[in-house]
């Protein structure tokens, strides 16, 4: 077994290029932004204030999520219910942002993590994954790009699936979550000493899967 731990700021990539690994290498991917979502979604649907721990704290014991592992990929059930795709809203990603900042979020995610890891060989994506959910795994990866390049990705994804939104405003808010991710005081998005760097900037996907691939090669003698 073995565990590849790739983090990175949001719209690098590391969802749909983990998924492709994951399918390549038959291993799991295990997308824990999904898991801040859904607390995220959660909380908008209390009618919370996502950027007050003392509204979002209380709400996590009524909180249960699973994730479930098919040849689509990750599937996350909030209390039971599949909300897949309502974790991808755009309201969702700044609200999941919030909630990660409070450190009682982090570790109520934590071990259901850790565990996964230790019962699977695993991809799993984050901001944290190098440097505090595995800290011993077997490959690190920090995945970026600049910040244009991750705003007219997202743009693209978000206009595809028919959200008009203005591109200013999709840079703003890469620039802003970019920001709030890594400036928290808990576990805040930074590349672990003995992550490799992956810059997908000139990259397309093609190249970018092969340049991941080939790290975990290097690493793991899959
Ligand atoms: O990767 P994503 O956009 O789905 O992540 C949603 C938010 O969750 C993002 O703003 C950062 C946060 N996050 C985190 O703090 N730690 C993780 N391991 C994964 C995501």
């Amino acid at each position: 077994m073995y565990s590849v731990a790739l983090d990175g700021p949001a719209g690098a990539g590391k969802s749909t290029l983990a998924k492709a690994v994951a399918q390549k290498l038959g291993i799991i991917h295990v997308d824990t932004g999904a898991m801040y979502r859904a607390i995220g979604v959660y909380a908008l649907r209390q009618g919370k204030n996502t950027a007050d721990a003392a509204q979002v704290v209380p709400l996590l014991p009524e909180i249960q999520i699973s994730l479930r592992f098919g040849p689509q990929g990750q599937q996350i059930f909030l209390n039971g219910e599949d909300v897949s795709q309502a974790i991808r809203e755009p309201e969702a990603s700044m609200a999941a942002s919030n909630v990660s900042a409070i450190p009682q979020v982090r570790t109520f995610l934590l071990e259901q993590q850790r565990d996964l890891a230790r019962h699977n060989s695993v991809i799993m994506d984050g901001r944290d994954i190098g440097t505090v959910v595995l800290p011993e795994a077997t490959v690190k990866i920090f995945l970026t790009a600049t910040p244009e390049a991750r705003a007219r990705r997202r743009w693209k994804e978000l206009q595809e699936k028919g959200h008009d939104v203005l591109w200013e405003k999709v840079l703003e808010e890469v620039k802003l979550r970019d920001y709030n991710d890594s400036h928290r005081a808990a576990a805040p998005l930074r590349q672990a000493a003995d992550a490799v760097l992956a810059d997908t900037t000139a990259l397309d996907f093609q190249q970018s899967l092969e340049l991941l691939l080939s790290i975990i090669k290097d690493r793991t003698r899959t």
